[in-house]
Parts: C-alpha cells; structure tokens; sequence
C-alpha cells in the first residue's frame, strides 16, 4: 500500500476514536502487530539493501509521526472525559434558588428580621452595637445594678438559675441590662450603644409574654447627658419604627438601676386603642423600661458620676416586632407554623 494513503486512513482511523476505549482499538490498529504498517515493515525484506534502507526510514518517520498523534488525540479524549465528569458530578445550587423549583427558599424570622431594623433604626441614630453573654453571675444580672441579695426587686424577675458554683450563683439573664455593667467595665466613656439578645425568665406564656425573649438594651454615658435627652431618643425610635401615627408615652416607673425610671407604652396596634385581649383592655402596650443610669451603678463600675451621667432603656424585640405587625399573640412566633412565619 502506498504510504500516502496508509498515512490518510491511519489519520481517519484515530481521528474517529470519541472516548478512551476507541482509541485504544484505534492504536492497535494502526500501530499493534497486525497493522497496515506493520505488514509494510514485513515486506522491507524483499528490498534491495539501498531500497530497503530508504523504505525503512520512511516507515520509520511515519510511525512516529502517527505516535505522537495518537497522543495528541489520547490528551484531547482524557480532557474531554474529566470535564464530563465533572459536569455530571457538579452540585447544581441554581436548583434550589430556581422559582420553577418545589423546593421553597427560607426565610430569616420574624424576631431576626425585627431585631435587624431596630439595630438599623439606631445605628442611624449614632449608636453602635454590642452583645454579651446570656449565661450571668449573680452580680452583672443583679448585684452590679444595684439590686443586693435578699432585694425585693429580685422578685421583679422570676429567673431561671444554673447549677453551676454556688446556688444562685448563676443565672440565665433575665434582661440585657447586665451587659450595661460589661460595657461600662470595658470601655471608658463615652459610650452611645444598643445591645439586642435573648433574655430568659420562668414566666407563663400569654399574649403578650414568652419565657425566652429579646431586648435591646440602649446605653449612653456622656457630658450632661439628661431625661430631655432620653425622652427625645425614645421618641424619635418609635417615630422611626412604628410611624408618626402610632402614640407613644413615658409614664413614671420604678427600676433599681435608674433613677427617674420610666416605662414607654404605645397604643395597641391591635385594637388601636380600643382595648382588647392583646393589652388586657388598656389600650395601650408597654415596649420597654427606661431612666437616668443611677450613681450607684456608675460607683459599681468605677465611673466618676460627678463627671458624667447617662440614661439607658431596654425594649422588648419580640414585642416590637408584634405591635409592629399586629400580631395578637405573642406565643404565634414561636409555634413555627410556616403559614404564620411565611407572611413576613
Ligand atoms: C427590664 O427588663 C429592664 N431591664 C429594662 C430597663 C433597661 C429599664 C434599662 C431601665 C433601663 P422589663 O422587665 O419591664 O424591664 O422589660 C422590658 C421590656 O421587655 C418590656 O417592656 C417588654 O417589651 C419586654 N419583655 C419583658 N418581659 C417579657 C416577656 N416575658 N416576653 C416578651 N417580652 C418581654
């Protein structure tokens, strides 16, 4: 056979293979011991010495040029092969997010959604944010607020203790107000910060109560810092978050870490102010505790009260987010019935 034509099939031959199998055979075809180019080698020998030598070069050429093809071609096949594998392997993420998809995308809650905006509403009102633990000692949750053992405002939280050290030692937070005792401990004034976190108290469930529950604490320590100063924050967070058309009011209250204390309350957004379940018939819903920070306390942490003054509140997230959404029981955030949660 004539090499120009052996060369042109051979070519075919390993150009048609498509996977690894076929190139295989493709070789030994074109190249193994029974191959077109073989039987050409076998018939060297009834050359002239002159001829034989100059067909075996010739033959000699052809081989390797067909060898480096065929490799050209195996590093073509092996690349085509991994990428086709590693399509078939490939974690298709656009399924999940897909609208065509059954399976539905999450959401964050409610409370999560809520705690999130009051920590918007207030860092754009200066404040920056903090957190602390949710596992106390008797004295950030109580002592360092000027509440000692045996106070009678201890009853004013019902508080779930751990047995961890000594009785009573240790408690699962009951507000986020010990985390004022952290801050102030930690950073020298001036202080302007929120602190949202989840609080725990051994309270029966109702419309307007859980056992665990968030607040966000609000803390500022500074030059002549005064109630009009409180006041007008207090008011200009509910403005922000609930409307100008919601009222809001600050009626004298009592708090052993603050003095004036104060309660902030808005019309029931359930009944408007009518009266109804959610607000016992009153009209009116309390979001928070509030006052001046009491010397005391500043004495407690090692702040000079005579150089600087404070106020501080704590609103209640979970309570928010329900007067926010008029949500008449409290308890419906917590039940995880996705047809409640999927409306927000
Ligand atoms: C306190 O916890 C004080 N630490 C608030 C405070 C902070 C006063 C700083 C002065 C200075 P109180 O127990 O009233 O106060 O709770 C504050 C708010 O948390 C309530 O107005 C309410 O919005 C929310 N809250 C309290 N208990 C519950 C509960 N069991 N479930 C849901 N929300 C609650």
């Amino acid at each position: 056979m004539k090499l120009e034509l052996l060369e042109a099939q051979a070519h075919s031959t390993l150009a048609g293979a498509s996977s690894s199998a076929q190139l295989a055979e493709a070789v030994t075809a074109v190249l193994g011991k029974r191959s077109p180019l073989a039987l050409a080698h076998r018939e060297l020998g009834a050359l002239d010495p002159e001829g034989r030598r100059q067909a075996g070069r010739e033959l000699h050429e052809l081989r390797e040029r067909l060898e480096s093809l065929a490799s050209a071609r195996a590093a073509e096949i092996a690349a085509a092969e991994r990428q086709a594998m590693l399509d078939a392997d490939r974690l298709d993420l656009t399924e999940e997010t897909s609208v065509a998809s059954p399976i539905a995308r999450g959401r964050l809650h409610l409370v999560t959604q809520t705690r999130r905006a009051l920590e918007d509403v207030f860092v754009g009102m200066g404040f920056s944010v903090a957190e602390g633990p949710e596992a106390e000692t008797d004295w950030y949750n109580f002592e360092a607020l000027n509440i000692p053992p045996a106070h009678p405002a201890r009853s004013m939280w019902d508080t779930f203790y751990l047995d961890l050290g000594q009785p009573e030692s240790v408690v699962l937070r009951t507000h986020t107000s010990p985390v004022q005792v952290h801050l102030m401990e930690d950073t020298a004034p001036p202080i302007h910060a929120v602190i949202p976190g989840r609080c725990y108290r051994r309270e029966t469930a109702d419309a307007r109560h859980l056992a665990v529950f968030h607040q966000v604490e609000g803390l500022v320590v500074d030059h002549d810092i005064s109630f009009a100063d409180l006041a007008g924050t207090i008011e200009t967070f509910t403005n922000a978050y609930f409307g100008t058309d919601i009222h809001s009011r600050l009626r004298p209250a009592y708090f052993p870490f603050t003095e004036p204390s104060a309660e902030v309350e808005i019309t029931c957004t359930i009944c408007r102010g009518a009266g109804c379940r959610t607000c016992s018939g009153t009209g009116w819903i309390e979001l928070a505790g509030c006052g001046m920070v009491d010397p005391a306390v500043f004495e407690a942490v090692g702040i000079d009260p005579t150089e600087w003054s404070g106020f501080a509140f704590g609103f209640g997230i979970d309570r928010c987010a329900q007067m926010r959404h008029g949500i008449a029981d409290m308890r419906w955030l917590t039940e995880n019935d996705v047809r409640f949660l999927r409306q927000f």
